[in-house]
């Protein structure tokens, strides 16, 4: 990202007596500041409904930067000064008076120190607040420019399914223009998502070998170790294809399959990703599941400790049918990638924390050393491991030492940590820096959430399907239901173990 100079803004966080805040925002913005590339002079104003004074609030941020921060606090006059520009304003999200007491603490600030006024909301509420938020930030007038910008940032979910999506993407082009809203999708500011940009448009070797004359097919696996925690509620109501498949995996099918952007900035990025998830096949309601599977888990151990099953969980209902992994299977119709599968899996519980893609080529149309033993080895895959362990690795052939004619896959191994030393930063560290940039790149547009949703319609109808079969039962810390085995091998493959 090109130097940008200093600019004053203040931030309002909705909601900051929540789970975002104390694990995700202040702790990126402490990073941020910390390593001296957050833009000053700023100022962060927590806003949540219980009644907490400055200091109280100051205190819970400092314990949840000790958590969750990337960059530890290095010394108490550090974070004083940081903490200094904390503060916090209390009540309700659907009462107009909130809305005057933010104005005059922005008027405060503002007055306070040079330059524009500069405002970025952050609505990190659950999102049954996000109408009376949006509703009564047109209706105070704190939507509206005040010299400077005025920005909003709106947390995922976003919408429930295609109709909500709508009717909140309407809304918010009823009080901002679009230009002034950032949809985050954190997996968007994730390093090596960025690096897949620029792995495939920055080396002149991948461009053209990235196509269906060379590729055979594509897996995108987002696998998570933990179950829902303390979420129970929350995920009862979403499951595994409106958590992560409808926004996070998506957009790295997305990133995987565009054509070149002219730039990348984020006109060129969205237009691009946009004409991907026209080209994705649609989903025919009477063959879902020949496209879509669902699982669920159950008991089982992780990390060689008892884990209950998604049912047993809190919030969950003992008969429930939500998934807690998905599988799909889809096709992007364009000339690039026709014939191409797309295989895309999530689920928690399973038996690691691991998110990759893998891109596997055609075998070589003759194999000569047919003297091999074993037949030869597996074909080529280029695999980019988003997390942990961030890197990208090339399966080659290569003969084993020794008389025999003997082949063996090995790696060219490329790891983030070892190359670049320190750890990455972290997704909502970068996508908050851009906000206050505005640069909305690595944000999601309103035509691809409504696309997203759209594609997806179909799946989520049929299994909210009263008579629609339950989820397949798989044990925690496994890779899934058998189910998904069969599944992917009807085209006569098979999934990964990453
Ligand atoms: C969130 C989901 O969007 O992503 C969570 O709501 C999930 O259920 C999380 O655990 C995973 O994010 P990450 O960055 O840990 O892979």
């Amino acid at each position: 990202m090109p130097a940008l100079a200093d600019e004053p803004f203040t931030l309002v966080i909705f909601g900051a007596s929540g789970d975002l805040t104390r694990r995700k925002l202040v702790p990126a913005l402490w990073s941020l500041y910390a390593g001296r590339t957050l833009p000053e002079p700023f100022a962060i104003i927590g806003s949540a409904r219980s009644a907490v004074s400055d200091d109280e609030f100051r205190r819970r941020m400092r314990e949840a930067v000790r958590e969750f921060a990337r960059v530890k606090p290095p010394s108490a006059n550090v974070w004083d000064r940081f903490a200094s520009s904390l503060s916090y304003v209390n009540g309700d999200p659907a009462d107009l008076a909130l809305y005057a007491s933010l104005e005059r603490a922005l008027r405060d600030i503002e007055k306070a120190r040079p330059g524009p006024a500069n405002r970025l909301f952050y609505l990190a509420t659950p999102p049954s607040l996000y109408d009376a938020i949006v509703e009564n930030l047109g209706a105070s007038g704190l939507a509206r420019p005040q010299g400077g910008w005025t920005r909003v940032i709106v947390e995922k979910p976003f919408g429930h399914d295609y109709e909500s999506a709508l009717a909140l993407n309407s809304r918010l082009a009823r009080v901002f223009r679009e230009e002034q809203i950032y949809r985050i999708d954190h997996y968007l500011g994730k390093e090596t998502v960025q690096n897949l940009l620029v792995l495939r448009f920055a080396n002149g070797i991948f461009e053209p070998l990235w196509n269906r004359n060379h590729v055979a097919e594509i897996q995108i696996t987002v696998a998570e170790s933990i179950g829902v925690e303390t979420r129970g509620a929350y995920y009862e109501e979403a499951g595994a294809l409106r958590d992560m498949m409808q926004n996070h995996l998506l957009q790295l099918l997305c990133l995987i399959a565009l054509e070149p952007p002219v730039t990348f900035d984020a006109g060129p990025v969205h237009d691009e990703k946009n004409k991907v998830m026209r080209a994705i096949r649609p989903i025919d309601p009477r063959k879902v599941d020949e496209v879509a599977l669902r699982g669920q888990y159950g008991p089982g151990f992780v990390g060689g400790k008892p884990v209950p099953g998604y049912r047993q969980e809190k919030g969950v209902a003992p008969d429930s049918k939500t998934e807690t992994y998905a599988a799909l299977r889809l096709q992007v119709d364009n000339w690039r990638w026709a014939g191409v599968p797309f295989y895309l899996r999530t689920g928690k519980r399973l038996a690691k924390r691991v998110s990759e893609i893998a891109i596997r080529f055609h075998r070589t149309p003759h194999m000569i050393f047919h003297r091999d033993p074993a037949g030869g080895v597996d074909p080529n895959e280029l695999v980019i491991r988003i997390q942990p362990d961030e890197g990208v690795a090339l399966t080659v052939a290569a003969k084993m030492p020794g008389p025999e004619l003997k082949l063996l896959p090995v790696g060219l191994d490329f790891r983030y940590g070892e190359v670049f030393g320190a750890e990455p930063p972290e997704a909502y560290e970068r996508l908050l820096l851009d906000a206050v940039h505005g640069d909305s790149t690595l944000y999601a547009r309103a035509d691809w959430v409504e696309q997203a949703w759209s594609l997806l319609s179909p799946v989520l109808d049929a299994w909210a399907h009263d008579g629609a079969p339950a989820p397949y039962l798989y044990e925690a810390g496994s890779w899934g239901p058998a189910e998904a085995d069969s599944f992917i091998a009807r085209d006569g493959g098979a999934w990964r173990t990453p």
